[in-house]
């Protein structure tokens, strides 16, 4: 068990342990929440569920979060109870392209998807490989996020995305080039990882490109 802002969360080696610096991904995830529309929050790859929930509780949201690991549901499900916040958390387990129903609309989605390079996960034996392999560059579940997000996203929402260097942040910026959405921040804690807003203008624009990064 951890203390996660101000809310307990329990975990075990089946899932990956939660980093406490993420406390920054659901607070800027609720200071962004307190400029959007009322509506439920959409956490990808929510794990054992700690951004998520206390981005719920810091905002009052509700919150559906979707992983494709069992373990990690069943843990969501219990932190959530734990924390007083079960009415408002809905768990869905599976992977994040059939856990959506293709109408359903969010003005903020958290994600924080494996990011790791298959080639090095081998030097987090701590780390259960489901949880931190992004495939070849690290970048592919990244990717099903972006493309959820693009998705999901009602025109004027915004998402926070975590990655793991400020090279994954490029990458993802040359993913919306051209699209509607737009990176608007880059939040980069060296050492641990790197924090993305993307959003969707309520009038498109095709910028694509970031205020700037900073790092924190
Ligand atoms: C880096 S962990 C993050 C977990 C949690 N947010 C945390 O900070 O501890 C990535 C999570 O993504 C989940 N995952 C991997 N591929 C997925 C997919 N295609 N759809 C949904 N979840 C997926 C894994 O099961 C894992 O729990």
């Amino acid at each position: 068990m951890i203390r996660f802002g101000h809310i307990d969360i329990d975990f075990d080696d089946r899932v990956l342990t939660p980093r406490t610096w993420t406390v920054r991904q659901s607070e800027w995830a609720a200071k962004l929440a307190a400029e959007l529309p009322d509506g439920p929050i959409l956490e990808l790859c929510s794990g054992a569920g700690q951004i998520g929930l206390l981005a719920a509780a810091l905002t009052g949201r509700r919150l559906v979060c979707v992983d494709a690991d069992p373990v990690a549901c069943a843990f969501t499900r219990a932190n959530a109870e734990r924390a007083g916040l079960a009415p408002l958390v809905e768990v869905r387990q599976g992977s994040m392209e059939h856990a959506l129903d293709p109408d359903e609309r969010y003005w903020l989605v958290i994600a924080d998807p494996p990011w790791v390079p298959t080639a090095q996960v081998e030097r987090y034996p701590e780390d259960p490989r489901m949880a931190i392999d992004g495939g070849a560059d690290g970048m592919l579940i990244a990717e099903a996020c972006l493309a959820t997000t693009a998705r999901h996203l009602s025109p004027g929402g915004a998402a926070v995305l975590q990655l793991g260097t400020t090279g994954q942040a490029d990458r993802l910026l040359e993913m919306v080039e051209g699209s509607d959405l737009t990176i608007e921040e880059v939040r980069d804690s060296p050492g641990e990882g790197v924090l993305v807003h993307v959003a969707r203008a309520a009038r498109p624009s095709m910028s694509g490109r970031p205020a700037g990064y900073q790092r924190t």
